[in-house]
This record gives structure tokens, sequence and C-alpha cells, in this order.
């Protein structure tokens, strides 16, 4: 085994997501592990592109465990990329104001309009704003992305046709509002990190042949179910498509990549990945998911796993 061989990152204690997030990969962890490219086992992947980062469940056990020099992480979604940038420039004062929220919170007399006092100043933030032009006003908007993530019913991020939170206040007895050693943790993970507000697209302009790349897109709703509970249900089958020719175009730059998502031959015959990757390795692996159509709501479904290397 050459000495490069599972090169383990020493240099950051272990991260976890900071949020609870629609579709995080945390379950999916064991099962998405084995399929990872051996060069990324090797220490020999440059970049790590991950082009719709959500709750980072996949890049924070990546970078817990291995070896790479530069991350390129995405999302449409402004608030995530305000929160990842603010804990990787300023997580001291990330912390001191998640701190001031915590101590608020649990001495409030009145928990409930405490959350929607907070919600509203939420809601008070410029929506047009260009989260990729980084200002030190982003750390009280970043800290109550994560007070209101802790509190909220579900730990659901969901907003309006106009951009306005309106998730309702959760039932948490004791909710964990600063996880500080975990911050610290994503903070150093984050350090080597570029993250940007973008579409998924913008993975082409820094791919190459010492890359790997995970995409993890809304799920493509299975036919009797909704799986997906993003504000704006825009990624439709038109845009699997655009991200299958930008998997492709990567391909001819020769980055590694793998993409999961929902299988719909769960719920009858139906090839639309299988004939959109007919050209890739295509894997199915069990998950534990939310299921509208059962009974309980809960139950093992299979989800897709697309590689263009070998495993
Ligand atoms: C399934 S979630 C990713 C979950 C993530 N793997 C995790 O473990 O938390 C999909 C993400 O894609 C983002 N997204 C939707 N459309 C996008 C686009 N066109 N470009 C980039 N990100 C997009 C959503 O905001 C959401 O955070």
């Amino acid at each position: 085994m050459s000495e490069l061989a599972v090169q383990k990152n020493t240099e950051t204690s272990f991260a976890s997501p900071v949020l609870k997030w629609a579709g995080g990969k945390g379950m999916l962890l064991p099962q998405l592990s084995p399929k990872l490219p051996n060069k990324l086992r090797c220490g020999a992947i440059k970049k790590y592109i991950e082009p719709f980062v959500g709750g980072g469940a996949v890049f924070f056990d990546i970078s817990n465990s291995y070896y790479f020099e530069e991350a390129y992480l995405f999302d449409i979604n402004p608030e995530l990329v305000i929160l990842y940038n603010v804990i990787k420039n300023n997580v001291l004062e990330l912390i001191d104001e998640l701190e001031r929220l915590q101590i608020s919170y649990f001495s409030s007399t009145d928990r409930k309009e405490f959350y929607y006092q907070m919600r509203d100043e939420y809601n008070s933030f410029d929506k047009k704003i260009d989260a990729n032009n980084y200002s030190l006003s982003f750390i009280r908007r970043a800290a109550l992305t994560v007070f209101l993530n802790r509190t909220c019913f579900n730990g659901l991020f969901r907003v309006n046709s106009k951009g306005l939170f309106n998730v309702p206040m959760g039932s948490y007895k004791n909710p964990r509002i600063l996880d500080r050693e975990n911050l610290i943790a994503v903070s150093k993970a984050l350090s080597k990190a570029t993250i940007l507000q973008a579409d998924f697209a913008k993975a082409l302009d820094f791919a190459d042949n010492n890359t790997f790349i995970y995409y993890d897109p809304p799920y493509r709703p299975l036919k009797d179910s909704s799986f997906t509970t993003y504000a704006v249900e825009t990624f439709d089958d038109n845009e699997q498509i655009r991200l299958k020719d930008v998997f492709e175009q990567a391909h001819k730059l020769g980055a590694l990549q793998m993409l999961s998502n929902s299988d719909p031959t769960n719920l009858g015959p139906d090839p639309f990945f299988d004939d959109l990757y007919h050209n890739y390795n295509i894997y199915r692996i069990l998950a534990k998911r939310l299921i509208n159509a059962n009974s309980d709501g809960r139950g093992e479904i299979r989800e897709i796993l697309i590689t263009n290397y070998g495993v």
C-alpha cells in the first residue's frame, strides 16, 4: 500500500452538519462510502466539488476522512451560502451571537413570542442580497438561520413565494442552539472551501482530472408521493436532463463523479435515469425515507447511485 493510501485528514476534528436539511444524506453515508472512488481514498484527489451542498453531510464526512487540497461548494439557497461563509470567516463572532440567542431563548418567559420576533427579524433581511458579496452583517443573519432551524417545527427550512420563512415554532423542550465544538470543526473543514450561491453548472468552471464531484440534486418526485420539501419546485425533468449534460461535460474534463437521486422504479417500471445515464454505472441502494403513500409514513425504498468510475 502506498504512503498516500488511506491518508486521513488529521488537521480537522470531526465535523457534522450544522442544520437539519431536507434530503440530508446523513443516513445514507454507510451506503455511499463504499462507492467513493479509490483515488479519493488514496489521497490523489486534489479538488472536491459539491454543487448541491445543502446540509453538507457528505462534504463533512469526506473531509473528516480524506485529504484534498480545495473544495468548491455551491447551492442556490442564499441563506446556506451566507451561513457557511460566516462559519468559515467569523466563527467566534457567530458562536457569541448564538450564545446570546440561546440565553435569551431559555430565559424568556414567553418562548413563542421570542421565536416569532426572531422570525420577523429574519424575514426583514434583504432577500435580493448578493450572498457571494461577504459582509459582517451576515453574522446575525447566519445566527438566526441556525436558531430558527433548531427551534422551528421539524427543523424545516421553508420559504413562501416572497422568500419569507414561514415555519411555525417547534415543540423541542431543550433544543441545542449552540454547538461550539462542532462549529469550530466545521469552520476548519470549510477553511479550504470556496462556497458560492451558484447553479450546479458552475462545477464546470473548476472540474479537471484531479477532481471528485458529488451531486445530490433535489429528488425527482415519485409519482404518488412528494419527497421534496424545497420552497420552489423548479427542479423538473428538464433540470435533471440539464444536470446529466453537466455530468457528461465534467466526465470529458476527466472528473470522477457520483450522483444520487430517488429511484423511480420503486413505483413500477420507469427507465428515466436508466436511459439518461445508460453510459455510466448505476447502483441501487436502500434508504429509509418518509413515504406519504405508507400508512405509517415511513419505509425503506431504493435510491439510485450513478458513478462514472468502477467501484
Ligand atoms: C437534496 S438537497 C442536498 C442535500 C445534501 N446532500 C445534504 O446532505 O444535506 C438539494 C440541494 O440543492 C439545492 N439546489 C436546488 N436547485 C439547485 C441548482 N439549480 N443549483 C444548485 N443547487 C440547487 C437546494 O437548495 C438543496 O439545498
